[in-house]
């Protein structure tokens, strides 16, 4: 298994591109099947999990094609990919392939919007919680749908779904786009409420519309679906990653120096960027992207929450626990919408920060420095906060078990080694 060595204590300083959204293209992915025509994806960033959901897509019946930036494909960069579900050939999406990947079991809205039918099977995916379905079923059923779960997989049957008014009893960004996508092929008109307002819910909406759905109120909690009898072909780019700009504004808040996050998009992150300016980052908004400067100054403590959007985003939790372990005084970190989602501590630990939990919150003293050493990732956005902290320890730093960072960050050593970091693969 690949592993990451880092010598930390360099500044960052140059411009990073940041890539499409991995959270915004895999609903977007999932959209194609809801469709017989070629709908065209931009910016659609090259990652594991992209790959593993063309893998499961393709299952389906889904053929895909990829062109433009030709000649940097095989570098990983973001690319243009169409997909074409012209025949859907089968309707069950099996065990081997979701349980690789939590949100490959959203095709069961599409799938049964279309065909009438979906056997998909219980997800596995990151490690973080128990992560129940209750809400997929529980809303698809109030759609109409006849739902059965048996030997590990949910079996969901409708002639056609039926536009209701359904209200989420807990916000799900999951759930709210496969609500979306179902009812876009619905009889009649259904109102979601208490919907996810995250942007890439906005995104799948938009290129929805693009497709011929009819919607409203995407980015409130209030969304609208006039349900038509068929969607057609479109051209849609995924969002910058709100989520990789987030890791590598904190990278820089946490080693010092100067970096220009191109592409990113400010309005997507402004809860996260306001609060990494009370650390004591300098975040300025250009017409490229996003700066973020710190020189001398030290990083100030900041109490944090998670909260859906627009409040902290969880996948940035780890991020800025692992910032924190630096700051000049105790900052508390409160997770809320996951579980169990604080297996990076115990890493971070074994670099030197100094952390105690309280339940679902971390007591983070800052220590003046860290220490590098072996650690393991644990999920995805766990990972690369050890990735930061080790950017910022003294010596060496070997991340194991790189995989997890291959799910969502595309080109990770190269950006961060492009400013000046000191990074580098060792393949196994
Ligand atoms: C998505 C993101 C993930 C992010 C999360 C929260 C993708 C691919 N993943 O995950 O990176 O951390 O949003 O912003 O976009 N829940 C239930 N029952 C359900 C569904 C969810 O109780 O049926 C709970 C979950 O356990 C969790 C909360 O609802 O406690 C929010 O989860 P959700 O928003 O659904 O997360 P995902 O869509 O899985």
């Amino acid at each position: 298994m690949d592993r990451i060595r880092i010598v930390g204590g360099n500044q960052l300083t140059g411009s990073i591109p940041i890539s499409g959204a991995k959270n915004a293209a895999l609903p977007l992915m999932i959209a194609s099947l809801l469709t017989d025509d070629t709908l065209t994806l931009e910016n659609v960033p090259h990652l594991a999990d992209v790959e593993q959901l063309i893998r499961i897509l393709g299952n389906h019946g889904v053929d895909y094609s990829v062109t433009g930036r030709r000649e940097r494909q095989s570098e990983g960069y973001s690319r243009t990919v169409h997909f074409t579900a012209r025949n859907i050939v089968d309707t069950t999406a099996p065990y081997e392939l979701v349980s690789k990947m939590r949100a490959s079991f959203w095709v069961i809205g599409p799938l049964l919007a279309r065909m009438g039918i979906a056997k998909v099977s219980l997800p596995g995916g990151c490690a973080i919680g128990t992560r129940p379905v209750d809400l997929f079923i529980d809303g698809l059923q109030a759609l109409g749908a006849d739902i059965s779960i048996d030997s590990g997989y949910v079996t969901a049957k409708a002639k056609r779904l039926i536009g209701t008014r359904y209200v989420f009893p807990k916000i799900s960004v999951g759930a709210t786009h496969v609500l979306l996508m179902a009812a876009t092929l619905a009889k009649g008109e259904t109102v979601l409420e208490n919907a996810a307002r995250e942007p890439e819910v906005v995104n799948l909406a938009e290129c929805l519309i693009a497709m011929g759905a009819k919607i409203s109120g995407a980015g409130t909690s209030t969304i609208t679906i006039e349900g038509v009898d068929s969607l057609h072909g479109a051209r849609h780019a995924v969002i910058p990653d709100r989520i990789e700009t987030g890791t590598y504004a904190m990278a820089v808040a946490m080693t010092g120096g100067d970096v220009m996050l191109e592409n990113a998009r400010p309005d997507l992150l402004q809860g996260a960027l306001d609060i990494l300016a009370q650390t004591g980052a300098e975040i300025t908004t250009t017409n490229s992207g996003i700066r973020v400067r710190r020189n001398g100054a030290g990083i100030a403590p900041v109490d944090i929450t998670t909260e859906p959007f627009p409040g902290f985003p969880t996948d940035l939790q780890a991020q800025f626990m692992g910032l924190m372990t630096m700051s000049s005084g105790t900052s508390r970190i409160t997770e809320t919408i996951f579980e169990n989602r604080f297996m990076h501590v115990q890493e971070l630990a074994r670099l030197g920060a100094n952390i105690t939990l309280a339940g679902q919150t971390a007591i983070v003293e800052g220590v003046s420095k860290l220490k590098g050493a072996p650690v393991m990732a644990t999920d995805l956005r766990a990972s690369v906060s050890l990735v930061i902290a080790g950017l910022a320890a003294e010596g060496e730093t070997i991340v194991n078990r790189v995989y997890h960072l291959d799910r969502g960050f595309e080109r990770l050593e190269e950006k961060l080694s492009g400013c000046g970091a000191t990074i580098e693969r060792l393949a196994s």
